[in-house]
């Protein structure tokens, strides 16, 4: 039986344009400008993640994107820390979706994902929080059973599925490894969607690694970024966006 797809959405993360504007420490190259040429290139959604230690995103750059993404009436999903100045920031410019993700070491799950089974009494208050203020939430995590409960537990509507030990798999040309994880991310986002949480997934996503997510029926996005800003340099932002449109329509069997 054939299992229907929904449309896969491309959020594109523009975090490594900031990463070269700070390099100089300039306003040169602009990542507002960045999500603007995504956008006309096909983005379906704007990622920025405001890191604690503001490495790449500022606080600027995040109001300057949200008002771009209202202008544009496209979807801008705020990544961070599950903490609470973060959520302070997050309800001042109401971005349309937050994603929690971990940032230090024991807010991380043993691959990477937010770890949000140990983490409940933290975390369910910030998903409330954010909720109620507009916010649809999304949690990263590992395809990992227990955390996938544990993010339907604390009441988020979407959970991103960690691409990232998947990714670093196939680098290292551990095939059997890789497999086992695409299982595991397989019945993950079938456990996701049978709890009723939207799946997205993201991480390490390349033109190469791409096609097996992508034909994972249950996932409606991917958020992805480093590899697309690294191409661009190569063959252009617009280029590199669609280039990535086609492998994932080609694996979803889209034309
Ligand atoms: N999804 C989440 C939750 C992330 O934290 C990141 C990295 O900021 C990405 C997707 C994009 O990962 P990459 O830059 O490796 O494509």
């Amino acid at each position: 039986m054939t299992q229907s797809k929904p449309k896969l959405r491309l959020g594109v993360n523009i975090d490594h344009i900031a990463t070269v504007r700070n390099a100089r420490g300039g306003d040169h190259p602009d990542p507002v400008a960045g999500a603007f040429a995504a956008i006309r290139a096909g983005a379906d959604g704007i990622t920025a993640h405001l890191r604690e230690d503001r490495r790449h995103i500022t606080d600027d750059d995040m109001e300057r994107l949200q008002m771009l993404c209202e202008n544009e009436n496209i979807p801008l999903n705020m990544e961070m820390a599950a903490v609470d100045d973060m959520v302070e920031i997050a309800k001042r410019i109401k971005p349309h979706a937050v994603c929690l993700v971990p940032e230090r070491r024991e807010e991380r799950t043993t691959e990477g994902g937010l770890d949000v089974a140990g983490r409940h009494n933290t975390v369910a208050p910030i998903v409330r929080e954010l909720t109620d203020n507009g916010a649809r939430v999304s949690l990263f995590i590992e395809a990992d059973e227990k955390q996938i409960r544990a993010a339907a537990a604390v009441g988020a509507p979407v959970i991103e599925i960690h691409t990232g030990a998947y990714a670093h798999a196939l680098l290292d040309e551990d095939f059997e490894k890789a497999d086992k994880i695409l299982q595991a991310m397989i019945s993950g986002a079938k456990l996701g969607h049978e709890l009723g949480l939207e799946v997205h997934a993201g991480h390490g996503i390349t033109f190469d690694n791409v096609g097996k997510i992508a034909e994972i029926p249950e996932l409606v996005e991917l958020n992805i970024g480093h590899y697309i800003i690294g191409e661009a340099i190569f063959m252009g932002l617009e280029n590199a966006i669609s280039e990535m449109r086609n492998c994932m329509d080609d694996a979803r069997g889209e034309a």
